[in-house]
């Protein structure tokens, strides 16, 4: 992890990111930095740390050409990028609760008794969520991971652009994922710029704020 950082500054990479949605064609990001990607955008926080985010990675002529007729008006991403991430949030993202709580308690990141307990909530609650709540977890905790995801692939030297103009109810099957399972959450194109994004405008905080 970390091995690829370009741009380390933290402005820059906040203020600087822009939807970028025409990248160079010719460039490739190689599958150990997109996992790297991957990894580092893994940091970010979830729900009772289930981590609930998955990612299909759609880097081949082949995968892009299977995405097109789903990808509605954002076909220059789809062409030109580097790869179209598909992120998915797993309804049952606890069924990995066992492996993440036993690898903290190995790598001496948690008691043995918090783990207990923190298991035992965990799998007397989550399975019995209706479908509606587990999948609002699903993505909240996957939008964390996206947004993460974007500002690593700036630090990386990439730009990126999240998605949610796709056929929602194609994606999961298109890309033999368990539709009842995989929720989708959006499409993030990544690759090298080739037209820079334009800069667009924010609310004030007086406006999105509520002080009490
Ligand atoms: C959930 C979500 C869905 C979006 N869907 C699309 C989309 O389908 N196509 C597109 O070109 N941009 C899409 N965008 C990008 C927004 O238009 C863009 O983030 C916004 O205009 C602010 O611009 P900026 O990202 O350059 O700061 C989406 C952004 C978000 C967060």
């Amino acid at each position: 992890m970390f091995n690829h950082i370009l741009n380390n500054d933290f402005v820059d990479i906040v203020k600087g990111r822009r939807s970028v949605r025409h990248y160079d064609e010719n460039f490739k990001i190689s599958r150990e930095e997109l996992s790297e990607i991957i990894s580092e955008a893994s940091l970010a926080p979830s729900s009772a740390n289930m981590q609930s985010w998955r990612v299909v990675v759609v880097d081949t002529p082949e995968g892009k050409e299977k995405l097109k007729p789903l990808v509605r008006f954002n076909t220059l991403q789809n062409d030109t990028s580097s790869a179209m991430l598909l992120i998915f949030g797993d309804t049952d993202s606890y069924l990995y609760s066992e492996e993440i709580y036993n690898t903290a308690v190995e790598q001496g990141k948690m008691p043995a008794e918090v783990r207990d307990n923190q298991l035992e909530t965990i799998l007397s609650f989550f399975p019995t969520l209706s479908k509606e709540m587990k999948v609002e977890i699903a993505k909240i905790d996957s939008s964390l991971f996206a947004m993460q995801l974007m500002l690593v692939a700036r630090a990386h030297g990439y730009d990126t652009n999240p998605m949610a103009g796709f056929e929602a109810d194609q994606l999961a099957r298109t890309f033999d994922l368990d539709e009842e399972r995989y929720a989708p959450v959006m499409m993030i194109s990544i690759g090298k710029a080739k037209v820079e994004g334009y800069e667009s405008v924010r609310l004030s905080a007086d406006k999105i704020s509520f002080w009490r």
